[in-house]
């Protein structure tokens, strides 16, 4: 037997120390450094068998290489292939990362089911009998896919290469162990030992690899961060789990663009593609509430109409509360300032919150002008016009100010029946014959003007 050799790996940032310390050097955690046992006989146990069908990779001048033969797979979902940026490309690595409970599993496994090709779904977290439970709950069901439940590596690449699939699907990398370590799944040497040999699966057989990440506390991928750097796609799915929209977004791609965004609703049947989010997203009520203010923001390159609320009140204690849901806290107090500074209202003493309805959280800095707007009507408890929309940033000294692509942001208002959309009086608008009517306003008092 080959000498057992042990390392120690900070289980934090993945750093290899040759003796155990209490801080990290590298990612300056404490007590995160733990030993493990590494024993290595052999490389990879991913051995490029002569049956399946082999890539020999030779140098090629950049005009000799053949694009077409890597012509990506369609994977049946709109929304998916959008965020990849077209489609599977063969012999990647994809991963998906997202919180317990958001749907991950419920995604691939739609996914492989849609398939036309022959999937390997391998599942070391559910039973097979759970997997066609869920299959029958979203109404899915092929010839291609097969469920495998299995955590070993060296048993799932002996199932591979019986089966020879055009796809793998592994739910999740956390759960798989290679025998030649020693130490438990989801450590941090499994999990880079398990992940190269894939890698070496992956390219060597020009099939991709779709991958489950479990995610931490904070939000990123449980494991070592080079976890992120092996990989080539890695796709993070969020939204908050009490409400129904879930958001796909890429974080990294290596072949296409990390702007787009997916859109899908969790349904009792699974997920569903969201083609048209904006008018979904604006609840449609007869009667004229105060606080609420419809922004015309742009998500990745969808212009998508969201509505915000807000509520003011007099604060009942000493200091008064603000509280904003998918918004910047932060950015709600500088608007507040604004608002008291340069508009004279006198929020100073009042509580103030803040949602962005959808369970979506929302960066573009074009939704300030319907926030202020949202703040004003229901400061002053005056409905503002229903089809009246907002699409403009707000600066520090209360000026109206330009935002990108602003004509999607008017066409896509125009497109749901907006009557009014208030823009910055900086940007330029070369759009003919609009039914909406464009307002142009430069400073927020002119904003006041308008809607109270
Ligand atoms: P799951 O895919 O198991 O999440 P993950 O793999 O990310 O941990 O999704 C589980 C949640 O999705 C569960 O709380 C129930 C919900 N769900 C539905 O609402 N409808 C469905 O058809 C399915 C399959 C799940
Ligand atoms: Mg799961």
């Amino acid at each position: 037997m080959a000498k057992v050799k042990t390392t120690f790996f900070c289980q934090n940032c993945g750093s290899q120390y040759a003796k155990w310390q209490g801080q990290c050097t590298s990612c300056k955690e404490w007590n995160t450094i733990v030993e493990e046992v590494i024993q290595k006989p052999e490389k990879s146990d991913w051995k490029t068998p002569t049956s399946t069908k082999k890539r020999v990779s030779k140098p090629l001048t950049i005009n000799a290489i053949d694009a077409s033969e890597d012509a990506r797979l369609d994977t049946q979902d709109e929304e998916f292939n959008r965020v990849l940026g077209g489609g599977i490309v063969p012999g990647s690595l994809i991963l998906l990362g997202g919180e317990p409970g958001i749907g991950k599993s419920t995604l691939l496994l739609q996914i492989a089911l849609k398939l036309p090709y022959k999937t390997l779904y391998v599942s070391g977290e559910e039973s097979q009998k759970q997997i066609k439970m869920r299959a029958e709950r979203i109404h899915a069901n092929n010839d291609t896919c097969f469920i495998l439940t299995e955590t070993k590596t060296q048993n799932i690449f002996k199932q591979i290469e019986a089966l020879e699939p055009d796809i793998v699907v592994i739910d999740s990398i956390q759960t798989l162990h290679s025998d030649y370590i020693e130490s438990s799944s989801g450590s941090i040497s499994q999990i880079k030992e398990c992940t190269t040999e894939l890698i070496k699966f992956a390219k060597e057989t020009a099939t991709p690899v779709l991958l489950i990440g479990h995610i931490t506390k904070d939000g990123n991928i449980a494991g070592p961060k080079i976890l992120e750097h092996m990989v080539d796609t890695v796709l993070q799915f969020e939204g908050d789990r009490n409400h129904l929209f879930r958001i796909l977004r890429a974080n990294k791609n290596r072949f296409g663009s990390t702007n787009e965004i997916g859109i899908y609703e969790m349904q009792g049947s699974g997920l569903k593609e969201v083609s048209n989010p904006s008018e979904i997203l604006i609840s449609k009520k007869d009667e004229d509430l105060s606080g609420n203010a419809v922004a015309s923001t742009i998500e990745g390159l969808r212009p998508l109409m969201i509505e915000v609320q807000a509520l003011v009140s007099t604060a009942v204690y000493g200091t008064p509360q603000r509280s904003a849901t998918g918004f910047n806290a932060k950015r709600l107090n500088m608007l507040l300032a604004v608002l008291e500074k340069r508009a004279g209202f006198r929020l100073g003493a009042k509580d103030v919150f803040l949602n962005i309805t959808g369970g979506i959280s929302v960066d573009d800095p074009a939704i300030d002008l319907a926030v202020v707007a949202a703040i004003l009507s229901s400061n002053e408890d005056e409905a503002l016009p229903k089809d009246y929309c907002f699409a403009a940033e707000v600066g520090l000294s209360g000026e109206i100010r330009p935002v990108q692509r602003v004509e999607q942001r008017i066409l896509e208002a125009e497109k749901l029946g907006f009557s009014t959309i208030f823009v910055s009086k900086y940007n330029k608008i070369a759009l003919k014959n609009l039914t909406i009517k464009v307002q142009l306003i430069s400073t927020v008092e002119e904003l006041v003007a308008f809607i109270l």
